[in-house]
């Protein structure tokens, strides 16, 4: 049966969110040392209850250039794609990253890093980006029989607004979501899970990861090899997702503070927007339809949302002192645009503490009026999309912050 949908702000619950600064015992944070004892139990909650539990070994990583190439994309840029092994040999579960890189640049670049819906061969029609062979979901352009064809290149392209980014200076580099975790319902059995499960093990315990948590997961071993790039200044990531990508792009964040910036598009629920507010997608329609991206633990919240230990908003704090930019789309209400608004703006107590003076987010903003302090925020018009105007506001934050903090 197909659950009710509310899109009315009136039919919003009252509802109280859980307290950000205050600890489990009761006591009040208020210090950085207290936040950082706040901030653990905050990271176990959402891994108990809510994205699960990532495995605490490493991996065994390593890598191969499969491509090199100056002057690509007519002498604008760098091109490399390298791939990432995660445990001995080839045969395994690996990923593609595709990096561009300014062909004019003098040093380590800052880099946006995001995951694609499409594969990496749709965000740009750069004939020379590998095809890849995953698993894709039906319905993208060029898709047959879950395969990429030739005409998906640069399908998605209207969402990478590559030649802008390289043209500010900075680099690019994203992976194929489905190179983690293909995104349906298996019981986990392809994808990175199974190379961490225990003897006789066969799918993720209930506090155990999910799909988001894979696709989290690969972005920190993105990271990982940046380290060991010379091109990428690995201190200036940029971490940027869209819709359930988004919802991973936060996970990642939160839990790997080695992103030094990160941009929530269009998250909604489950990523930026407050559960509590049940407006739009609610955690019952989500855990519904897409059983397999949270933890199990986290499906006994369907239509129970005040149960919850936590919210959004606190998942958003783990981001803290990071810069941290969420966005909107006024048609998008499906990821509640004040939700997501309003999250953001219930951790600038924490930036405050942690030493912030630079959090200018009050009132919701008007369509397409961007405000950037250590958090921005904006709602442009339009659907749920990545757009050039996103691209451009990100562009602006991450030079305000790249360039004034770090230099
Ligand atoms: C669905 C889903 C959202 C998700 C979106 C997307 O709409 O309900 O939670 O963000 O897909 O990833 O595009």
């Amino acid at each position: 049966m197909d659950l009710p949908v509310n899109y009315d702000e009136a039919q919003v619950p009252a509802y109280v969110l859980p307290n950000l600064l205050r600890l489990d015992d009761g006591a009040p944070v208020d210090d950085a040392t207290a936040w950082r004892r706040r901030r653990a139990e905050i990271v176990d909650l959402f891994a108990d209850q809510v994205y699960g539990r990532l495995p605490a070994d490493a991996p065994y990583l390593h890598w191969r250039v499969t491509d090199h190439t100056d002057g690509a994309l007519n002498g604008l840029a760098t091109r490399r794609q390298v791939t990432v092994y995660f445990n001995e040999g080839e045969g395994g579960p690996h990923m593609d990253l595709l990096l561009y890189l300014p062909a004019d640049r003098q040093g380590p670049v800052p880099i946006f890093l995001g995951l694609n819906f499409q594969g990496n061969h749709a965000i740009h029609a750069d004939p020379a980006i590998h095809l890849s062979t995953a698993w894709m979901r039906e319905g993208g352009t060029g898709v047959v029989d879950h395969q990429a064809t030739e005409a998906a290149r640069g399908a998605a392209s209207s969402r990478w607004a590559v030649e802008t980014i390289l043209g500010r200076g900075y680099g690019l580099a994203t992976i194929y979501y489905g190179d983690l975790d293909p995104d349906f319902d298996d019981g986990f059995q392809n994808g990175v899970h199974p190379l961490f499960y225990a003897k006789g093990q066969t799918c993720p315990g209930a506090g155990e990861w999910g799909a988001i948590g894979a696709w989290a997961w690969g972005l920190s071993r993105a990271l990982d090899y940046f380290a060991h790039d010379n091109d990428v200044d690995a201190t200036r990531v940029a971490l940027m997702g869209h819709s359930r990508l988004g919802k991973a792009a936060l996970w990642a964040g939160a839990l790997d503070e080695r992103f030094a910036l990160v941009i929530s598009n269009d998250s909604g629920c489950g990523g930026a927007a407050i559960s509590r507010r049940r407006f739009g997608e609610t955690v019952g329609h989500i855990n519904t339809r897409f059983p397999h991206w949270f933890c199990t633990n986290f499906h006994q919240y369907n239509g129970n949302e005040d149960a919850l230990p936590v919210d959004q908003h606190m998942l958003l704090a783990l981001i803290a002192p990071r810069p941290l930019y969420v966005a909107s789309a006024a048609e998008d209400l499906w990821a509640d645009p004040r939700g997501e608004f309003l999250a953001l703006h219930h951790t600038q107590p924490v930036y405050r503490l942690l030493g912030h003076t630079d959090l200018p987010l009050r009132d919701m903003p008007a369509i397409e009026e961007p405000v950037h302090g250590v958090v921005g925020y904006h709602i442009r018009h339009g659907k749920h999309d990545v757009t050039a105007y996103d691209w451009g506001q990100y562009l602006d934050f991450a030079d305000k912050h790249f360039y004034t903090t770090f230099l």
